[in-house]
């Protein structure tokens, strides 16, 4: 909830501004009031009016209004708020925020805030790659912004990728967050994530397929909720999320160090793709063809089992711990006997096979797996089974 809480909400020139208008909405059905400022670009996206009419508040365009400036200046305007919020943070708002630039209402508020500032970014794949986007990012966090999303998918532009603007409920779920008032605000929650890499020689190692998605967007979601999170990530492709404690590890034996080193913990979800093995005698030099000769042997030893270690802990467990399993036959049967073997509270049981493009794709289809029953959820984004699958953290901690 945000009863009475005041929200700035900066809507920046983009496609996804058609959005704010439900964000306005949403703000007000959890009990915040929103005063809108809307850049030039943005009004080519969304009008004053309708903006105006939905927060039931004057709509602030721009920095020489002298009326408003009789009624309130504009550093008044920017401290007024519990929390400044720019959705969509355009490349081009971004890069002003980073650089400092006061040139217009909104660039110049952001300046003279002394309150925190989320930004939900918002734009095409490449501008959300682009070198200057990603130094603006980093410089932005840096000067302590908040970042919800991007989110990954189909975008207005017809291409695909990072750029999408969180939803509005996920919006909403970081405002609560960044002003203490999330389900899970207080807790401390552990994720792993991302594939271990297990060394042959300096070189080689043995890897799987693994790209990370779906740990970084339970990390996401859970501090989103307000969750201090614990983010234990072996080299995975997908970036890490903003606002939760990187640890970044390579093998299993790293990651199970770091996770124990981490503890306690509230809750802990164990998403990583662990490899099950690692090479015995890792070379120390690289290992070298020799002409004639047969391939050299790999001698393997089985990796600490994480999960199974920290659910059976006698000492200080979690009181909620969650495990993945990723199977490609008799998903249910295997997962739920895997369970019950590892001992975790609940396992989310997901299909693999290539044929479900889940590994490395955008959409995970799992059941959750609990000592009483097996809920199989329908096909969705990773980023909606991490915001449900967040939202049970929440609930299952408060019971
Ligand atoms: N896991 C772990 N440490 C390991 C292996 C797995 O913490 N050494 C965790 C994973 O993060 C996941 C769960 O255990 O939450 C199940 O992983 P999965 O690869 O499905 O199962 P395995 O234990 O590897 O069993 P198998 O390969 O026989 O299916």
């Amino acid at each position: 909830m945000l009863a009475g809480k005041r929200i700035l909400l900066i809507i920046g020139g983009g496609i996804a501004a058609y959005k704010s208008l439900e964000l306005i909405r949403l703000y007000q059905k959890a009990g915040a009031s929103v005063v809108p400022v809307l850049t030039r670009a943005a009004e080519e996206f969304v009008t004053p009016l309708s903006v105006g009419a939905l927060a039931g508040a004057k709509v602030h365009r721009d920095l020489f209004d002298l009326t408003a400036e009789a009624e309130m200046g504009h550093i008044e305007l920017s401290r007024a708020a519990d929390l400044v919020v720019v959705a969509p943070a355009t490349a081009d708002l971004m890069g002003k925020m980073a650089a400092g630039l006061a040139n217009d209402l909104a660039s110049t508020l952001l300046m003279a805030t002394d309150k925190r500032v989320l930004i939900a970014p918002a734009m095409n794949v490449r501008m959300w790659e682009h070198p200057a986007t990603k130094r603006n990012l980093a410089q932005l966090t840096q000067d302590g912004a908040l970042v919800v999303g991007p989110d990954e998918g189909d975008m207005a532009c017809g291409e695909f990728g990072f750029g999408r603007m969180s939803e509005p409920p996920a919006i909403v779920a970081a405002t609560q967050a960044a002003l203490g008032e999330g389900p899970l605000a207080g807790r401390h929650v552990l994720v792993t994530s991302g594939p271990t890499h297990e060394p042959i020689d300096p070189v080689r190692y043995i890897a799987n397929r693994s790209s990370g998605a779906q740990g970084a967007a339970i990390g996401a979601a859970l501090a989103q909720l307000g969750a201090r999170v614990s983010f234990v990530t072996g080299p995975a492709s997908a970036p890490p999320p903003q606002g939760v404690d990187v640890i970044a590890v390579e093998t299993a034996a790293q990651m199970l160090a770091a996770v124990e080193a981490a503890m306690p913990a509230d809750a802990a979800v164990f998403a990583a793709a662990v490899a099950d093995w690692r090479v015995i005698s890792e070379s120390r030099s690289k290992v070298k063809k020799a002409p004639g000769a047969a391939p050299p042997p790999l001698e393997l030893a089985e990796n600490p089992d994480i999960l199974a270690r920290i659910s059976q802990m006698e000492a200080g467990r979690p009181g909620l711990v969650v495990g993945f399993a990723a199977e490609t036959d008799d998903v249910i049967a295997h997962a739920t006997a895997k369970r019950a073997r590892k001992g975790c509270d609940w396992i989310l049981a997901n299909d693999v096979s290539p044929e479900t493009g889940i590994m490395g794709g955008v959409e995970n289809a799992v059941t959750l797996i609990s000592e009483k029953d097996a809920e199989t959820w329908p096909r969705m984004s990773k980023t909606d089974v991490a915001s449900r699958l967040a939202a049970r953290i929440a609930a299952a901690l408060q019971e």
